[in-house]
């Protein structure tokens, strides 16, 4: 009998058609708004397998509500909506689709560096209400991105797509990780004209680089990582990027520092509370650019992920080796009879 496997959302079809293929599937039928979460629960009650966004929270309830789950197979490279220790506890397999989004990412981090670094978003604005009425030597002026000083805080795959990308603007890289790279350090120096430094401390990272992206995993070490004291020592010229997870930033602290000028700008793409809406406090910021959590969407990418997630799913519920393991469990047994 063909393992069971439920989909949380509408995804391209060839993700769907790789499940379908190999399990009976049931999939929420909708691809703009989340399975209610009532829905959810009941719908995993004999699944092996669920494919999930990172809309759905994935914790000891929805594991006790599953008791037959063996894997989850996350459509995003992040998995914070995930409780892995409880997973792991279980014996459930987390799979996530790393490396198909670090390019599409990195280039989303540029366009919120270029954004806010040179008011783009600001002028349209202005030019749409009618502002703009003659051109003059102190208008609309921004920060250089060329040869500024790049900081990447969480210099990972997408760290480095981003550091790689910098040496064209002729920007010396400052990256804080927990530890050096050297790997990274190699990647980046063999770039003809790159300049890569490690920063040992944040502090020392964000009193020197001029733009300050942000891209580590949201975990209990990193929530809260960025606030008041943090953007007091970044410069006054300085544009601060974050592309992670909004609880990396305490939002209200950004937004008190956007106001007094410190950083100068930002460029933001993942929030506290997600979705926001047209009265959160951000929008009222002049300095500000924000995109709606969209550093992997792009056609491609997304049809992507959506297949690794299925190949993953479908890999761990058939004895398949699997594509990208998040933790270390045995699946046990082929279909939703065990196997046996
Ligand atoms: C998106 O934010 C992801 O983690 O893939």
């Amino acid at each position: 009998m063909k393992p069971r496997a439920y989909i949380t959302r509408r995804l391209p079809q060839a993700a769907i058609d790789i499940v379908s293929a190999a399990c009976e599937t049931t999939l929420w039928d909708d691809e703009a708004n989340p399975v209610p979460r009532e829905t959810l629960l009941r719908a995993v009650a004999d699944v092996d397998g669920i494919l999930t966004l990172l809309t759905d929270r994935v914790d000891t309830e929805l594991l006790a509500a599953a008791p037959r789950l063996k894997v989850v197979a996350n459509m995003a490279v992040g998995y914070d909506n995930v409780d892995l220790p409880a997973l792991t506890a279980r014996g459930v397999l987390l799979t996530n689709t790393p490396d198909v989004l670090t390019e599409t990412t990195a280039d989303l981090v540029w366009a919120l560096i270029l954004a806010a670094s040179r008011r783009v978003v600001e002028g349209h604005r202005l030019i749409a209400a009618g502002g703009w009425t003659t051109w003059s030597p102190m208008f609309m002026v921004g920060q250089d991105v060329h040869g500024a000083t790049l900081g990447i805080v969480g210099a990972g795959r997408i760290g480095s797509a981003v550091a790689r990308r910098a040496v064209g603007f002729g920007m010396p890289i400052l990256y804080h990780n927990r530890r050096p790279s050297p790997s990274l350090e190699a990647q980046i120096g063999a770039i003809p004209g790159a300049v890569i430094r490690y920063a040992p401390t944040l502090d020392d990272l964000l009193s020197t680089a001029d733009v300050v992206v942000v891209l580590v995993p949201l975990t209990p070490e990193t929530r809260g990582m960025f606030g008041a004291r943090e953007f007091a020592l970044m410069k006054p010229t300085s544009v601060f990027v974050n592309a992670s997870r909004g609880p990396v930033v305490c939002e209200a602290e950004l937004i008190e520092a956007l106001k007094r000028g410190r950083p100068w700008a930002a460029g933001l793409d993942v929030f506290e509370h997600e979705p926001i809406g047209a009265d959160h406090p951000l929008l009222a910021l002049p300095n500000v650019v924000l995109t709606p959590h969209i550093g992997s969407a792009t056609v491609a990418t997304r049809t992507r992920m959506a297949v690794v997630a299925a190949t993953n799913l479908v890999a761990a519920l058939t004895g398949q080796p699997v594509p990208n393991p998040v933790n270390r469990v045995e699946v046990k047994g082929e279909g939703r009879d065990g196997g046996t």
